[in-house]
């Protein structure tokens, strides 16, 4: 049997039992993992993402290891094949319990040498997707007076580097922050987790030291127990998300310094690069 590397069950926290999960962005990095943390804790998965046949063979390592999870293949950008993602997704468990909004990209060239299908493409995936997908999902929660809505910002929604992706990120966190207070008392919670730099496909060309994907994975299934306004992982970035509050200016001089390190071609297909979206 081949083993999806998942925890100890000694080491198990709260548990997601019977809950229904959907991951976007789930055939890589930080979606690939939290898909397993959740089937690990109990959760029966549905992953999302475009690319197939490493979607498939996200779940399948999942189910080998004896949990529950299904592949939907899904474009976030194409409102036809988000619903069928929810429709599919209830006629295989009857709701669901838990969105991770979590797909996205980022190439970082400086704003203008972006083409005008370029900004659209990064807004399309990072913030319309995610505001669309929680639209059709929320409704069957909010019937339920029981759901978990989780969104992956980033640190980048708090410290301003890259235009067009800080732009989407602040744009998931204030989305998610602001639907939190109106969704309060519903049943249904929001919460945001604002991850720092993570070892993932998304920036394996920097050169830093950077943590794996694991404990973003471990704090979105948390969250899906324990929900937070927002949560910074890791916790390191708080005080220097706190300093560039504090100290603006200091700031700018800094970033435009580590701007040529971190500003650099990654590794998310631009549109050029994309399957043709089915309509
Ligand atoms: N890595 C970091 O340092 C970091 C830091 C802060 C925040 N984040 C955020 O964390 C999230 C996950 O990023 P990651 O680092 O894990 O990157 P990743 O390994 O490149 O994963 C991105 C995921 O998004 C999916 N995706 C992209 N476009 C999509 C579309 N149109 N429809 C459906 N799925 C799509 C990709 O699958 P397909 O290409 O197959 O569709 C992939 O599964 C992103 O929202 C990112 O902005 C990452």
């Amino acid at each position: 049997m081949k083993m999806v590397r998942l925890r100890k069950s000694s080491a198990r926290p709260q548990t997601l039992e019977g809950e229904i999960a959907i991951v976007t962005g789930a055939n890589s990095g930080i979606g690939a993992v939290t898909a397993k943390e959740f089937a690990w804790r109990g959760a029966k998965v549905v992953l999302a993402a475009r690319r197939v046949n490493e979607l498939e063979a996200q779940a399948k390592a999942i189910t080998e290891a004896g949990y529950c999870a299904v592949a939907i293949p899904t474009d976030v950008t194409d409102l036809t094949q988000i619903r069928q993602l929810t429709e599919r997704t209830t006629e295989l468990f009857g709701r669901v319990d838990v969105l991770v909004n979590n797909a996205g990209i980022a190439w970082r060239e400086s704003y203008m040498d972006n083409t005008i299908e370029q900004i659209e493409q990064i807004i399309n995936v990072n913030l319309l997707s995610t505001i669309l997908l929680t639209h059709v999902v929320l409704p069957g929660m909010l019937e339920r007076h029981h759901g978990s809505l989780i969104f992956v910002a980033s640190v980048a929604a708090h410290i301003a580097v890259d235009p067009l992706y800080c732009a989407t990120k602040s744009g998931v966190r204030g989305f998610a922050l602001s639907l939190r207070r109106e969704l309060a008392n519903t049943g249904v919670s929001v919460s945001v987790v604002s991850p720092g730099f993570v070892h993932t496909p998304m920036n394996s060309h920097m050169r830093m030291p950077m943590p794996g994907p694991e404990p973003v994975a471990r704090a979105i299934a948390d969250l899906a127990t324990h929900p937070r306004r927002e949560v910074v992982v890791p916790g390191f970035y708080r005080p220097i998300i706190e300093g560039e509050r504090l100290f603006p200016s200091i700031a700018d001089r800094l970033i435009w310094r580590l701007r040529p390190h971190v500003i650099a071609p990654t590794q998310s297909p631009k549109p050029a690069d994309l399957p043709i979206r089915s309509k």
